[in-house]
């Protein structure tokens, strides 16, 4: 099923309507700790998000792992999470696709928000549907597909984003083209091998 992907200039109207459509009885707001402290301002003061428990983990792929996944599965049952409850998650790929793996396991699957904070969660990570965290020392070992209700993408978040972060998104849009646009691809070869 496709989902429904938000092109945000009104972060607060995006995260109202998005919140709203979905009846819930609990709502959980996953973050890293960098997201929680640069990203989480931007939404934490919005009627709809007021009573959301906050769940904070580790920043960075080195996180995305069992240890991680069972605290917030454990946060989500001590938080008395049920079939009914919402997850909202707001970070880079990392956040959502383990955010995505935990709600789509608790309770056998509950629904979730994405809401990308880095260039390349944008456009890549946190829309297609897949889920997952490392395992064994294997990236992406265990996951499942299951799309988020709805991804909300709103630049207004990448303001914080270092260098680094924006090139990796870049480099990702960047492949894409070069595999989807053959005449991209024709155009840009030229340069590459000079
Ligand atoms: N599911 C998919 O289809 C898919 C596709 C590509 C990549 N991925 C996964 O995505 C992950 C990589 O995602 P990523 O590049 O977004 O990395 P990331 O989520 O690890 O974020 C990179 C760093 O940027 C910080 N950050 C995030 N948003 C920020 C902001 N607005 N301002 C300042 N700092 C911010 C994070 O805290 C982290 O330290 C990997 O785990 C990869 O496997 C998944």
């Amino acid at each position: 099923m496709i989902n429904k992907i938000v092109i945000s200039t009104d972060i607060r109207k995006a995260v109202s309507e998005a919140v709203g459509a979905i009846p819930h009885d609990r709502l959980f707001l996953l973050t890293d700790e960098t997201t929680d402290r640069l990203c989480r301002p931007l939404i934490e003061d919005i009627p709809c998000m007021q009573n959301a428990q906050s769940i904070v983990i580790g920043a960075t792929d080195t996180h995305k792992n069992l240890d991680t996944l069972a605290a917030v599965w454990t946060a989500l049952s001590n938080g008395g999470g049920s079939r009914h409850s919402l997850m909202v998650n707001l970070g880079g790929g990392m956040v959502t696709d383990l955010g995505g793996f935990a709600a789509s396991t608790f309770k056998r699957g509950i629904p979730y928000i994405n809401i990308p904070t880095t260039l390349l969660s944008m456009v890549d990570a946190s829309v297609g549907g897949k889920t997952g965290i490392n395992f064994n020392g294997l990236k992406n070992e265990i996951g499942v597909f299951r799309t988020p209700e709805t991804v909300i993408i709103d630049t207004e978040f990448l303001r914080t984003l270092d260098h680094e972060n924006i090139c990796s998104g870049y480099a990702e849009m960047l492949k894409h083209g070069l595999i989807n646009n053959s005449q991209l691809s024709t155009f840009s070869s030229p340069h590459i091998q000079s």
